[in-house]
């Protein structure tokens, strides 16, 4: 059932580090996981389970998060009939990305980053996108707006990043008006 995660602080040096390369196929436990951190995502987002689990609203969530120094992480994204759609990545990399750069009018956030940050995170507006499904299977996605913000977040984490790091700190608005908004 419902696997209550704790998931690391931003404190905690573990976030710092390189995920290393998934290798297939995966474990059943491990498996097992990825499926309780979609479950997990998809609690967070439901009001009444995240009021009575006192869990903080998520969309991504990548194995380091959880201790697991592997190169995947979880998207679950509500649709527009209320249903949520799961992504998988593992070992992703981007192939493209568009010239044209966004960032997140209200601030980003982060399950290991609890409190507000706001200041300007640049993104690109639109990813393309190379990474492996649970079975093992190589795909290509293509994604835009805030999916692509998404991935672009949780592959930084892989890569020992927080969007904390990209904020100018003595000018967290620089430039606000050259880019737009999300
Ligand atoms: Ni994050």
């Amino acid at each position: 059932m419902f696997k209550n995660f704790k998931i690391l602080d931003e404190k905690d040096k573990r976030l710092r580090l390189i995920s290393k390369e998934v290798t297939f196929p995966l474990s059943k436990e491990e498996k097992r996981t990825i499926k309780d951190v979609m479950e997990y995502l998809r609690y967070s987002q439901i009001e009444k389970y995240a009021k009575k689990y006192n869990l903080r609203a998520g969309w991504g969530m990548s194995a380091i998060q959880i201790g697991i120094q592997k190169r995947w992480f979880v998207i679950v994204e509500e649709q527009e009939d209320g249903s949520f759609k799961n992504y998988f990545f593992a070992n992703p990399k981007i192939i493209s990305n568009s010239e044209e750069e966004i960032y997140v009018e209200q601030g980003e956030g982060c399950l290991s980053v609890n409190r507000e940050v706001p200041g300007i995170v640049l993104r690109y507006a639109r990813v393309t996108v190379e990474a492996y499904d649970m079975d093992g299977n190589k795909f290509t996605m293509r994604l835009r707006e805030d999916l692509a913000v998404c991935v672009q977040h949780e592959i930084d984490h892989l890569n020992g990043i927080l969007f904390i790091d990209k904020i100018d700190k003595k000018n967290p608005y620089k430039n606000a008006d050259k880019y737009r908004p999300i």
